[in-house]
C-alpha cells in the first residue's frame, strides 16, 4: 500500500500502528523517530521499525504518521513540512482535532495532512505497551472535507488495520470526544486525587476504584495537552457532569429519589448493552493460560464461559456422548463441566484425554458437532469462548480476539504446576498435531491481539482486562 512509512512518536499508538503495518505487509519499510532515545532503542529491539532516523529530511517517505501528544503535533509538522515531497500524506492520531486542523493549515508544505483519531488505546504508554491488532473493530474518526484519492487511501489504510473509518467535522469530533473520552479521564484523575491522602484506601480497593485508578494511570503529558487544547468542550462536559453529581448529592442528602435516579441510569445503560451480543474469543496452545484468563474475564463481565477444549476432551472420554446433557457450571468459583448433573472436570483433565481429544479434533464431523453444541450453549448471550479456532472459525465476528502464547518451556512448567501429567514432548507433539491438521488448525486470527503470557499472571491479567474494558465499553 505504501513504499516507505515514517512514524514520529513510538508510544502505544505509534508502536501499535507499526506492528500492524509490518504484520499486514502494508509498507516495504518502516522508519521512526522518538524524542526519547530509550523509546527509540526499545522500538528498534522490538522490531517495530526497520531503522531509526532523524526528522530533518523526510522527502523519501510517502506516509508520515505523527503520533505525539496533541500540543506537539503542529510543532513537529512545522519542523518537517518543508522537506516533504509532493504526494506525501501526513496523518496524526491526536485526540483533539480542531486545534490540530487550524494549526497545520497555517503551515506550508507540498504534503497533504489528513487529521485522524483512532478511538483505541489503553492506559499504558511507551513502545513496550504497543499491541498487535489494537485498532481492530475500533472507530477511526477522520476530520476532513476532502474526498480525494489521498483520503480514500487513508480510509483503506485504516480498514486494513480492521478499523471503521468515520468522516466527521473537527468541531463535532471535539464535542463528542470531550464527553465520551475526555470527561471520564477528568473524573478519574479528580476522583483518585480526592483519595490520595487516605493511606488506608489502596488496601481495600474494590473493582470500581481499580477501574478509575487504571484510567488515572494514563500519561500526564498526553492528557494535559488534551485538556488544554479541547478546553471549551471539556469544560462544557464538566459543567453538565457537575449538574448530575449535584442532583445525586442532593438526593443522597435528602434520602429521597435515589432509587429513581439509579434505576433510570441503569436501564439506559442496560438497554444499550442488551442491543448486542459480545463474544470474546481466546485461542492458543495448551498451557498458554487461556483458561485462567478466560474464566477471569467471564466472571468479571458476567458473561458465559465456554471451554471448547473440555468439550473435545469429553467427546474423547465418554462413549455415546449425549451432548444435550453437558453444561458448564460454576463450581466453587470455577467453571467446571458437568455431564448429566455430574462434575466430570477431573475425568477429562489427564494428558491422555488431551491427546485423544486432539486425535478426534482432526475429524470435521466431530468439529461440526462440537461447534453446533457451542452455538447452542451460547445462544444470544455474551460469552468468553476459549479453544484453538474460536477466533478463526467458530466466531469470526467476535468483538475481541486474543491469541495467548508462551515459549514451550514456560508452558510445560505451568502444566507441571497444575499437576497435569503432560511432558514437554507430549505438549510439543500436541502443538504440532493441532497446528498442522487441515481442519481448523491452530493459528492466530488475522485480527487477533497476540499476547505472550510469560510475564506474571497478575500483569498479564491486568493488561488483558484493560484491553477488554476498552473494547466493550
Ligand atoms: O485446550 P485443551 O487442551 O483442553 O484441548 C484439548 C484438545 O482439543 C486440543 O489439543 C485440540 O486438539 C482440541 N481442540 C480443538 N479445537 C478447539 C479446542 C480444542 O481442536 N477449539
Amino acid at each position: 500500500m505504501f513504499e516507505k512509512v515514517f512514524i514520529i512518536g513510538l508510544g502505544l499508538i505509534g508502536g501499535s500502528i507499526a506492528y500492524d503495518i509490518k504484520d499486514r505487509g502494508l509498507a516495504k519499510m518502516v522508519a521512526g523517530y522518538d524524542i526519547n532515545n530509550s523509546n527509540l532503542s526499545v522500538a528498534k529491539s522490538l522490531g517495530l521499525i526497520n531503522t531509526a532516523l532523524p526528522i530533518e529530511d523526510l522527502s523519501d517517505f510517502d506516509l508520515i504518521i505523527i503520533s505525539v501528544p496533541v500540543g506537539d503535533i503542529p510543532k513537529i509538522y512545522k519542523k518537517i513540512a518543508s522537506s516533504l515531497s509532493e504526494g506525501t500524506i501526513v496523518i496524526d492520531t491526536g485526540s483533539v482535532k480542531k486545534f490540530v486542523l487550524d494549526a497545520v493549515s497555517k503551515i506550508k508544505s507540498k504534503a497533504f495532512f489528513i487529521p485522524c483519531h483512532p478511538i483505541a488505546g489503553i492506559e499504558n504508554n511507551g513502545p513496550h505497551a504497543a499491541l498487535r491488532g489494537l485498532f481492530n473493530n475500533k472507530n477511526v474518526i477522520i476530520t476532513t472535507d476532502d474526498r480525494g484519492s489521498d483520503v480514500e487511501k487513508i480510509i483503506k489504510f485504516w480498514k486494513s488495520l480492521g478499523s471503521y473509518p468515520v468522516l466527521m467535522d473537527a468541531t463535532e469530533h471535539d464535542k463528542i470526544i470531550a464527553v465520551m473520552s475526555h470527561l471520564p479521564h477528568v473524573i478519574a484523575y479528580s476522583l483518585v486525587d480526592s483519595t490520595i491522602e487516605d493511606a488506608e484506601i489502596p488496601k481495600f480497593m474494590g473493582g470500581g476504584m481499580a477501574d478509575f485508578t487504571r484510567i488515572a494511570c494514563s500519561s500526564p503529558k498526553m492528557w494535559r495537552d488534551i485538556f488544554v487544547y479541547n478546553k471549551e468542550y471539556v469544560l462544557f462536559a464538566i459543567d453538565k457532569y457537575e449538574k448530575s453529581l449535584c442532583k445525586l448529592k442532593t438526593r443522597i442528602k435528602k434520602g429521597t429519589g435515589i432509587m429513581e435516579f439509579l434505576s433510570r441510569v441503569q436501564s439506559a445503560k442496560l438497554s444499550h448493552k442488551r442491543d448486542r451480543q459480545l463474544i470474546i474469543a481466546v485461542d492458543g496452545p495448551s498451557g498458554a493460560g487461556k483458561s485462567s484468563v478466560s474464566r477471569e474475564i467471564a466472571n468479571r463481565l458476567g458473561f458465559l464461559y465456554i471451554d471448547s477444549g473440555a468439550l473435545y476432551r469429553t467427546k474423547a472420554c465418554i462413549v455415546d456422548l449425549d451432548i444435550k446433557k453437558l453444561a458448564f457450571e460454576n463450581y466453587n468459583g470455577k467453571w467446571n463441566l458437568f455431564y448429566n448433573g455430574k462434575n466430570i472436570d477431573n475425568l477429562i483433565r489427564s494428558e491422555a484425554a488431551g491427546k485423544s481429544a486432539s486425535d478426534m479434533a482432526k475429524n470435521t464431523k466431530v468439529r461440526n458437532e462440537i461447534n453446533e453444541l457451542i452455538y447452542r450453549m451460547v445462544g444470544n448471550d455474551s460469552a468468553v469462548v476459549e479453544g484453538r479456532d474460536m477466533g478463526t472459525k467458530v466466531f469470526p465476528n467476535a468483538v475481541l480476539k486474543l491469541f495467548l502464547d508462551a515459549p514451550i518451556d514456560v508452558r510445560a512448567k505451568r502444566r507441571k504446576k497444575d499437576d497435569c501429567n503432560a511432558t514437554k514432548e507430549q505438549m510439543e507433539n500436541r502443538d504440532i498435531q493441532d497446528t498442522e491438521r487441515s481442519a481448523a488448525p491452530l493459528v492466530p486470527a488475522k485480527d487477533a491481539v497476540y499476547i505472550d503470557t510469560s510475564a506474571s499472571y497478575k500483569s498479564v491479567v491486568k493488561m488483558i482486562n484493560s484491553i477488554v474494558v476498552r473494547t466493550i465499553h
